[in-house]
């Protein structure tokens, strides 16, 4: 199939790599020449494993357009992956969205081949019905699912890993409200052989909200117990592997510690946060979510102040990327524990082995160290991301703060303190 991807961030540039190396014409239509020049060189231009690979296999499957109009008449299938940042008031900013839609919507005015829009943005329940399809009725003068496709198809992507998660999900999530377009979605992802669930376009849309607020939520729920269990003298690592041996709860995700950050977990159950009280409900559960994993790093604060006044002291900073394997600093966790460390007085060091471009635009004034072993020589370290390189830094004789539990810290530090162990 010939296939647009608009938008060059993590969901675009990830789908169309993949759907290229499934053998599609992929066209990538995006805004910033710059990324646009990378892709048509074959490199990525975003930090993921496997992504370069992947371009460069696929080149010839691949093609780059700044102009979207002209680009929907030349392929079968759009996807709009752009981003849809959060609003003060925690809700969606549908700004891309809309000028996209309304974009599409005028070159289906003039298309004569059946086209499908799906959208795999994250969008709140009721946006293709309410906002998206009635922008593509009206700049096109057609009818959604009877002269054009209307779909919505959630990604389920991690960074870090999101080329496997795309040829290796435990599901592939379909809304529609058509045969036809029913039936072109589901050739499009059979060849993954992973099992696909298709349902309304309302449905489907929720599932993308349902999914990440129960992973933020397991989360939260494995840190507020830790804390307990942190208290009590117990290994909450150890309380978790017994309790998701049991297979109605499983053991992933439940990794206790400084809790979670990046670009999803967040800014989604802040979205439908906001979300349910627009329809007059007050999200309990979700607010206590959020509540718990703001609260991890003033936890991990007070553990340093125990055993050390950070005033006047230097701070060492192992890990600045809210996970490890990428650059992205969105909502890390590194950005509210240093904040309270500078409040509190102390001189901050950090490393990370690949977000301090992004994270000295943000903090330009705390010292950047060249290597982990430099941070290690501060008067403590606090450890904010599990990087695999963490696990050989030699911890003898150190005061060790970890939120992210390497084991080699844990073994050797002269004065060690997990979040929840
Ligand atoms: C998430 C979802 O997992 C993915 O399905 C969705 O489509 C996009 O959002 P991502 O944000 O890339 O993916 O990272 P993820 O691996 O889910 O981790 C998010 C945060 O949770 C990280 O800060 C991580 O450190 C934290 N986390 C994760 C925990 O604290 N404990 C865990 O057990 C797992």
């Amino acid at each position: 199939m010939h296939i647009s991807i608009i938008g060059t961030g993590y969901i675009g540039s990830v789908t169309g790599a993949c759907f290229a190396d499934m053998g599609h014409h992929v066209i990538f239509v995006g805004r910033d020449q710059k990324k646009l020049d990378l892709i048509r060189a074959g490199k990525s231009p975003i930090f993921e494993p496997g992504l370069d690979q992947l371009l460069t296999k696929n080149r010839k499957n691949i093609e780059t357009a700044t102009d979207l109009s002209e680009t929907v008449q030349r392929t079968d299938l759009t996807f709009i992956c752009v981003g849809t940042p959060p609003k003060k008031d925690g809700s969606s900013d549908l700004s891309q969205v809309e000028v996209v839609s309304k974009t599409i919507g005028k070159s289906l005015g003039s298309h004569t081949k059946y086209h499908t829009i799906i959208t795999k943005s994250t969008v709140l329940p009721g946006t293709a019905e309410d906002f998206i399809i009635p922008l593509l009725e009206k700049e096109s003068g057609k009818k959604a699912s009877v002269d054009f496709g209307i779909s919505s198809n959630p990604e389920f992507l991690k960074e870090g890993t999101a080329v496997e998660d795309f040829f290796h999900t435990d599901r592939v999530v379909i809304g529609v409200q058509d045969q036809r377009t029913r039936e072109i979605l589901e050739t499009l992802y059979s060849p993954l052989n992973v099992p696909i669930f298709t349902t309304t376009i309302r449905t489907s849309e929720m599932i993308k909200f349902a999914s990440n607020a129960f992973l933020a939520t397991k989360i939260s729920f494995a840190n507020e117990i830790g804390n307990l269990c942190k208290a009590s003298g117990i290994d909450s690592y150890d309380v978790f592997t017994g309790v998701g041996l049991d297979t109605r709860i499983n053991p992933k995700f439940f990794r206790s510690g400084l809790g979670f950050g990046g670009s999803c977990f967040p800014k989604d159950v802040n979205a439908l946060i906001a979300h349910a009280r627009s329809k007059g409900i007050d999200p309990i559960i979700l607010h206590s979510v959020i509540e718990t994993n703001e609260d991890q790093p003033r936890r991990m604060i007070d553990l340093l102040k125990k055993h050390l006044d950070p005033k006047g002291h230097t701070i060492g900073i192992l890990g600045l990327a809210f996970k490890p394997d990428t650059d992205d600093i969105r909502e890390s966790r590194a950005i509210p524990v240093i904040r309270l460390l500078l409040q509190a007085g102390a001189k901050v060091s950090v490393y990370d082995p690949e977000a301090m471009g992004n994270f000295r635009e943000l903090f330009p004034d705390i010292s950047y160290a060249v290597s982990g072993l430099e941070v290690l020589a501060s008067d403590a370290v606090l450890i904010i991301t599990e990087w695999k390189e963490f696990e050989s830094l030699d911890y003898h004789g150190k005061l060790v703060i970890d939120g992210r539990r390497i084991e080699k810290a844990l073994r050797e530090a002269a004065v060690y303190e997990g979040m929840c162990w």
